[in-house]
């Protein structure tokens, strides 16, 4: 069984993803944890955001890889785990640049089509109910608030140390859907047979039942 959900960035989705991969026993696959990677891989090899050929040598020669460590998801880049080094501030605000190159897009979609094989998978993302899972039985698109979003973005960062102002946070999180809202390639959009969850005033043990109510519905 395929499950995807989509959303604007913070509104939960990897949060109810992996509760609902570990109650399910399913694969979770984060694509925006790979996208975050190929941008620190441009990052730490001096590449600029928008150079598609040098950054696509570039995660060639280091490959990106989710693996599960002790029951927590860990994003590797050349056997490297850089699960923190993709959470910072900087990442976040050149990610959209990079995700809109079409040969970044198209290298990723066909790891995460390949990751997904034949098992049963819940992936998150933008474009996975669209593009990347277009048969997924159940497709999910989680939106919020922009300003609940960032109250959580802020959370967030506090307890990885990182300290931010939330209007700061709000007007980046905005500036970062509409990229990935208004790029050519497979932007941020609710799939035709998605089911849309506003989750502004919803607790997290409420999404995920939601959800899981959806999936053992088709099950
Ligand atoms: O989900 P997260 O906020 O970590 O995603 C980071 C970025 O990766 C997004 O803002 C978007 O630019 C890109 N992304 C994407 N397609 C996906 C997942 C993420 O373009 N399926």
């Amino acid at each position: 069984m395929q499950v995807a959900i989509d959303g604007p960035a913070s509104a939960g989705k990897s949060t109810v993803a992996k509760i609902v991969a570990n109650k399910l026993n399913f694969i979770y696959i984060d694509t925006g944890a790979m996208y975050r990677a190929c941008t620190l891989i441009a990052k730490e090899n001096g590449i600029d955001y928008g150079d598609e050929s040098k950054i696509l040598t570039a995660i060639d020669q280091n490959p990106i890889e989710l693996k599960s460590v002790d029951g927590a998801q860990k994003v590797f880049v050349a056997d490297k785990d850089v699960s923190l080094a993709i959470r910072t501030p900087e990442i976040t605000a050149n990610v959209s640049q990079v995700s809109a190159l079409p040969g970044v897009r198209e290298k990723m979609v066909s790891l995460q089509r390949h990751m997904a094989g034949k098992t049963d998978v819940i992936m998150d993302g933008r474009d996975i109910g669209t593009t990347v899972l277009p048969n997924a039985e159940v497709k999910i698109f989680l939106v919020a608030s922009a300003h609940s979003r960032a109250q959580r973005r802020l959370l967030d960062y506090a307890e990885k140390g990182i300290h931010e102002d939330l209007a700061k946070i709000e007007h980046d999180i905005e500036v970062r859907d509409y990229k990935d809202s208004h790029r050519k390639i497979s932007p941020l959009k609710k799939a035709a047979d998605a089911i849309e969850l506003d989750t502004t005033n919803m607790t997290i043990e409420e999404v995920t039942a939601a959800i899981m109510a959806k999936i053992l519905e088709k099950r």
